[in-house]
């Protein structure tokens, strides 16, 4: 018998940045006094797949708490939210939250958008695949700035998903801009359920972004490789290592790669001189009180339906709404 094809859609939207772009975007950070890459450049295939990784590891809690609580509370979501619509997820990340959620959401089409194009499409067709209710529309786009959903899904009543604290990636002000977008594309009335990671012990956020497998050490170090295969420039890893801490004032662990020698690096013909013991800046994941993320999503448009908590109040997932104008 010839397997039966899914009687739902699936189409593959590409609204990725140009080479050019991409270029001119790491040359002005890698230009700059304190020099740094954007935490999008972390994601190409191999990068996807260390991240799925740091999920898995004992010291990474983000993950498996943030699942806890979609095992307790995705029931209530639903009361929430309903069934039906188009679920679009920023970042196609852990196939098992998304997993989860569909079968709980029961939506009508799933639009995931990421950066990582192969990655997004492997993922995308293996959910086709197994869910042939389910329309999908995989749409590779750099969703840190503003775009439009294809117009495929413009009849469709829309619930936004952004879990794993992805929101403490932007800098506050840049993470209300993220979430004034969203609530231009989910309309009034929309949903959107987020993850957030929250303050707590210093040690726990420390040994959480140094991992004593190496895990973490290996993603960054690959943000290098993944310009490597991107850009005219060649990066030699082991002239880098690992550096991770929690800035206590700014409220966020940030990451480096630091330089472990002088040397030169040529970028599209620049060269771009490094010092022993230079830091080049590649993340800061904010840690947030309820209330600051309140005034955050407040400023981008959002106000809170319902939020859950562990007991650990490590971790909070917020169901916000689109505030009329
Ligand atoms: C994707 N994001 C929420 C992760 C975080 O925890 O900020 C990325 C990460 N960086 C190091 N480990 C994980």
């Amino acid at each position: 018998m010839p397997e039966q094809e899914p009687a739902s859609a699936y189409a593959f939207f590409d609204l990725k940045p140009a080479f050019n772009d991409m270029l001119d975007e790491v040359l002005v950070g890698l230009r700059s006094e304190r020099k740094f890459v954007a935490p999008k450049f972390f994601y190409d295939v191999r990068g996807s797949k260390l991240f799925e990784a740091i999920t898995e590891l004992p010291e990474y809690y983000l993950t498996r708490t943030e699942m806890q609580l979609f095992d307790r509370h995705l029931n209530e979501v639903r009361d929430l939210v309903g069934v039906g619509g188009c679920l679009v997820e920023y970042g196609s990340g852990s196939s098992l939250k998304i997993r989860k959620l569909l079968e709980s959401l029961r939506p009508d089409a799933y639009l995931p958008v990421d950066i990582s194009k192969d990655h997004l499409e492997s993922t995308a067709s293996a959910l086709h695949r197994d869910y042939p209710w389910l329309h999908v529309y995989p749409t590779c786009a750099d969703f840190t700035g503003p775009f439009e959903l294809p117009p495929v899904v413009a009849d469709h009543d829309k619930i936004g998903f952004f879990p794993g604290s992805s929101i403490g990636n932007f800098e506050p002000a840049a993470a209300s801009r993220f979430l004034s977008n969203v609530a231009h594309t989910l309309g009034a009335g929309g949903h959107l359920l987020v993850g957030v990671d929250r303050k707590k012990d210093v040690g726990v956020l420390e040994a959480a972004y140094n991992d004593s497998a190496g895990i973490t050490a290996e993603f960054n170090l690959n943000l290098l490789q993944h310009l490597n295969d991107l850009l005219p420039v060649r990066f030699e890893l082991d002239r880098f290592r690992h550096r991770a801490f929690y800035n206590e004032e700014l409220g966020c662990i940030q990451m480096f790669l630091e330089s472990l020698t002088e040397q030169t690096i040529e970028l599209g013909g620049e060269p771009i001189v490094l010092q022993p013991g230079e830091f080049i800046h590649t993340e800061n994941s904010y840690k947030y009180d309820v209330e600051q993320f309140v005034d955050i999503a407040a400023a981008g448009g959002f106000a809170v339906h319902a939020s859950w908590t562990d007991d650990r109040e490590y971790f909070s997932l917020f169901l916000l709404v689109v505030e009329p104008n």
